[in-house]
Formats: structure tokens, sequence, C-alpha cells
């Protein structure tokens, strides 16, 4: 059902995630007139905080977390905002929660950020109070789940009082205007689409590297580890965006459609294409940092660092790699998309002595917005020594193309959907499912061969066997 909400209930209002991207986010679109007038944001947790203390503890966040220029409007958003203590175990404090967001003349969106464990109760009582009907929709943020099962016994709960059209599962990094630029370049440029196949592409990296360790995240990134934490999402996003058949329409339908379709053409993974590793002491940005272990406290076999050769089983990858990376405590902070184009079928510029070197797109998604091109280019001059080619970048900086529109943070963008309703950018039940069952092969892959993760220095580009994994098809990860 079609409706612009006029109630936004915050689960988690008080966490981390609602003090740096939350609050801020709501701020900028209340500063941009992006949400009615009429728009009331009604937070909860379980802090025991009336109105007034979580005005303040939200001014807090925003004085921290919101650029100088926005510090104007914090006054007039806090007057949208309230505060319901609720203890999500107790289906009876619910009802509290409904009375203090009120009737609604339009619709309510509900932004569920809170533990795996509260999830059930929530829904629950969402339901006994009436909160989760036919003018209802709901966010759901990661971690929901941490496999197939866990993930569908999440989704059936959800599915008992929301309907899939109803249903908002995040990954933010389908916010990023990088992420959605993927979808121009490949679809509103006629030179791309001939050669996206496994004719002209020899292999894709996806890198997304982080400089971070665990920031304090023990209880969480314990159990889950890179590949739950960042390939079983992001990643496979990215990766369904960059293999999937053009959309015949711009709706959720159609592009949800194409993405789960190459999630579902993913290749079990074998022992011989996946690597783990596990950072220990090294440096961070030149500073000394301490190892996974020592700052979780005891030891681990949880992995921080995963490489992945992956194989889409489909008329138009087959045979094409994919290489998949990520991980903590990497040397820079990159998310990057190399496309590597096969050789020219014959070079007559060997006859003089040159090599042409394959082409590649480089799409970088952070902290750079870029798109590069290589291309082959004859090194002016008379050529008397033997003609020379060199590689020469075609480069797009979206920061000088598009100097003038501000950046927005992907939840911004995310929020304002939900508001409204657009699930484009939001992943559908089936989809996240194909991704688990990947997933899960994966894990199955590693229990059964002994795979555990090898070591890594902080401030390397991870363990030796994940150069091994690339160098063994004669591939060298971009650096
Ligand atoms: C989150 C992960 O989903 O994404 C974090 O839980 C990770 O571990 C973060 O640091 C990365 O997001 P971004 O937007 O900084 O690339």
């Amino acid at each position: 059902m079609s409706f612009t909400a006029d109630r936004l209930l915050l689960f988690g209002a008080t966490g981390d995630l609602s003090q740096r991207m939350l609050l801020p986010s709501l701020c900028a679109l209340h500063a941009d007139n992006l949400v009615s007038d009429k728009l009331k944001i009604v937070g909860t947790a379980r802090s025991d905080l009336d109105d007034t203390a979580f005005r303040n503890f939200a001014q807090d966040a925003l004085n921290k977390f919101l650029p100088d220029y926005r510090k104007g409007a914090i006054d007039g958003f806090l007057k949208r905002v309230s505060y319901q203590a609720l203890d999500a175990n107790q289906t009876a404090s619910f009802a509290d929660l409904a009375q203090k967001v009120g009737p609604r003349e339009d619709g309510l969106a509900i932004f569920l950020s809170t533990a795996p464990s509260l999830f059930e109760p929530t829904i629950a009582g969402l339901q006994a109070s009436g909160l989760a009907g036919e003018t209802s929709r709901i966010g759901l943020e990661k971690p929901l789940g941490t496999d197939l099962e866990t993930s569908r016994h999440i989704n059936d709960a959800v599915g008992t009082a929301f309907s899939e059209d109803r249903i908002f599962r995040i990954d933010h990094y389908l916010g990023k205007e990088t992420v959605q630029n993927l979808l121009a370049l490949r679809f509103a440029n006629i030179m791309f689409e001939p050669i996206w196949n496994a004719q002209y592409i020899e292999h894709v990296q996806i890198t997304v590297a982080e400089t971070v360790g665990l920031e304090g995240r023990v209880g969480f990134y314990d159990g889950a580890g890179a590949m739950r934490d960042m390939l079983q999402n992001h990643m496979l996003q990215l990766l369904a965006l960059v293999a999937m058949e053009p959309p015949s329409r711009f709706d959720p339908a159609a592009i949800r459609g194409e993405k789960t379709k190459v999630l579902r053409s993913l290749r079990a993974v074998g022992p011989a294409d996946t690597v783990t590793g596990q950072y220990r002491a090294g440096t961070s940005g030149g500073n000394p940092v301490p190892g996974y272990a020592d700052e979780l406290g005891k030891p681990s076999t949880t992995e921080t660092f995963v490489a992945i050769k992956a194989h889409i089983d489909n008329w138009r990858w087959k045979g094409v790699p994919f290489y998949l990376r990520t991980g903590k405590r990497l040397p820079r902070r990159v998310t990057e998309i190399v496309v590597q184009f096969r050789p020219v079928p014959h070079s007559m510029f060997a006859q003089r002595g040159a090599v042409a070197q394959p082409n590649r797109l480089i799409i970088s998604i952070q902290p750079e917005e870029n798109i590069t091109f290589t291309l082959m280019a004859k090194e002016p001059g008379l050529d008397r020594g033997g003609l020379r080619l060199r590689e020469v970048p075609l480069d797009i900086r979206m920061e000088d193309a598009f100097a003038g529109p501000q950046r927005r943070i992907a939840y911004e963008r995310l929020l304002l959907d939900l508001i409204e309703g657009d699930q484009t950018l939001f992943v559908r039940r089936d989809e996240v499912e194909a991704q688990w069952a990947w997933i899960d092969g994966i894990r199955q892959c590693w229990a059964e061969n002994h795979i555990t993760p090898n070591p890594y220095s902080a401030g390397s580009w991870g363990p030796t066997a994940a150069i091994a994994l690339a160098a063994k098809d004669s591939v060298a990860w971009h650096e």
C-alpha cells in the first residue's frame, strides 16, 4: 500500500547507529525540507528517559556527528522528536508505545535496529498493540540472522505481522551514491553492455578494505566474522549489481528480480578458492595496534579477512572469476570494483616490439568516487627505437563532475525511501536467502576442510595465501 508515513518509530534510538547515522540523517532531511511538516519521530529503547532527556541525548549526538553548516537546524528538528522507554520483552509495554505514537493520518514507518534476540518479542509487541497494521511498514537493520536457517526464522516472524511489500531490509551499501551509479554506468551508456560478458571480460575484483579493527564491537563481531559481516551482504550486493542482466524497468520488482537471479547462480565454493585471515599486532596509519585476539581479550578463530574466488554459472559469466576480498586492519580504506577486460585478439603492435595491455575499468566507491577506464595510447615520438604503447587513464572524478549537488550519506536516502515507501534499494526475502545459502556453503566448506584463519600483520593486505589465491591464475590484486 502506498503512503508517505507521518510517524517514524525508531527502535534502538539510543544506540550507536542512531547517534552516528539515523538522527543526523533525519535532521538533514528535516533541514532540507525533504520530509513533511507532519512527520513526528518517536524514539524508543530500554533506557529510562523522558522526552526532554532524549532530546538532550539527541542534541549531543547531533552536535557531535552533524557537519557545522547543518547545526542551525537542530532545534527545529528536535521539536519533531519524542521518546518512550520500552522493555521489548513485555508485550504490555507496547501499549504505552502505541499511545505515544498516537493516531496517524497517513501511516507509520518503523525502523528496527535492535539486538537480534529482541526481534521476535518486538514483532509480537507491535502486532499486539496494533502498531503493525496495514498502514505500517518496517525497516530492518542487520544482523538478520547468522545463517539461512536463522534468517528464515526472523523473516517468518516478521512475515507474520508485515507482508513482504511492507518489509524494508537494509543494506546500507545500496544507499551509497556510487553504488547506485553502477546502474547508470552500465545501463545509461551504450558502450559497456555489449562487452560486459565472458567474451570480453577476463575477471572482476571486488575489494572492501577497512583500516579499522574491532572498534569495541566485541560481542557482535566475534560471533559474525568478516564473511557474515561484509561478504554476505554488502559485497554480494555489489557483485549482483555488476553481474545482473539489464532490468526492464526501474522498479523494485525488476531490479531485485535480476539481482536474485545472479545470487542464485553463484557456484558453491571449494577449499582451493577460499582464504581466511585474522590480524595480528601491526600498524594502522603509522601507529602500533594490537592483534585481534588481544583486542578481544581471548583467543578466537573468527576471521577478520576473507578472500574468495567466485563463479557465476550463467550464460553471461561462464568461466569469469570474481575475486572478492574484505578485511579489517588493511593498509587503507577502499571499496572498489575492477573489471579486467581480455587482451585484444591480435596485436599488430607486437611486430614493433610494443605490448598492448588489456583495458581495465576501475570503479572506486569510497573514499573517493572515481571511475577510471584504462586505455592504451601511443607514446609521442618518431618511434625510431621501437614503438611504445602506454596505459593512460580516462578518469572521471565524481567530485569534479558533480561539484554542485551535495553528497548524501546512505541513511538519508534509505530513511527517506522507508518513509515514502520505495523498496528499490532494500533487499527482498528471496535475495537475502540466496545470499545466505551461498555463504552457508562456504562455512560448511571451511568446517569440512578445517580451514582456519591465517595470520596477517595489521597494516598489510591480508595473508599471503590471499595473494596466492589470485596469483595462481596469474592475477594480481589491484592496489
Ligand atoms: C557494517 C559492518 O555493515 O559496514 C562494519 O558491520 C563495517 O563492520 C561497515 O565497518 C562498513 O561500512 P562503510 O559504509 O564504512 O563502508
